[in-house]
């Protein structure tokens, strides 16, 4: 697998954040409208505390770097949905330029494994667009299990669009680090 490191999403990444968020390629599929520098300064606030044993803090998003080079491919993000039932969601993106290498089931795959290292996290979710091949064989790649279609599940520029829903429970994370 690629080398990389995750960085949890700092003030020095605004740029590279705003980039990666505002690329018309990362949009396609997601649910992501156009955001301007000043307002994701301010979001930044919401993922400062990268402390994943804190329950109180629901968003995270780590930066993927490519270990050799030291430069910013990606982003992986986390949000805690329900936090009594141990129950979360996961989300990446690659820039353009660095996809096909593996950097997106690296980042997928380091985010798995701290997630169930340092929280109470059970069972994290993900879903992608039916029109999104890229991140459906990143989920299965990385162990997740294939759940059906959530049909029209988001609204993206105007469409609501059928979503692949997926899952990986701990109990599956650690069967599989077993082997
Ligand atoms: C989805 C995304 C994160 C994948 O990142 P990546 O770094 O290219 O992923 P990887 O290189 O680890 O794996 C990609 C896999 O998809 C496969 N793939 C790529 N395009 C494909 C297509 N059109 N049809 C089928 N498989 C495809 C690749 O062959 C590879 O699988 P393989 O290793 O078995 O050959 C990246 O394309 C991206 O950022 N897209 C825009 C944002 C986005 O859609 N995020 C997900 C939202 S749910």
């Amino acid at each position: 697998m690629v080398a990389i490191k995750l960085v949890p999403l700092a003030g020095g990444h605004l740029e590279f954040w705003y980039r990666i968020r505002n690329t018309a390629e990362n949009r396609r599929h997601q649910p992501i409208e156009i955001t301007k520098l000043d307002k994701m300064r301010l979001l930044l606030e919401n993922f400062s505390n990268s402390n994943l044993g804190d329950s109180s803090q629901l968003g995270y998003k780590w930066v993927i770097y490519d270990h050799q080079q030291e430069i910013p491919v990606g982003m992986v993000s986390f949000h805690r949905l329900q936090i009594e039932q141990g129950i979360g969601r996961i989300g990446y993106t690659i820039l353009p330029d660095f996809w096909g290498r593996g950097y997106g089931t690296a980042g997928v795959t380091q985010v798995l494994e701290l997630i169930f290292t340092h929280s109470n996290m059970e069972r994290i979710e993900a879903v992608c667009s039916i029109h999104n091949p890229a991140s459906r064989r990143v989920l299965e790649k990385v162990g997740f299990s294939y759940e059906g279609i959530r049909r029209g599940y988001l609204k993206i520029r105007g469409r609501r669009i059928d979503h692949f829903s997926f899952s990986i429970l701990k109990s599956d994370w650690n069967k599989s680090s077993d082997q």
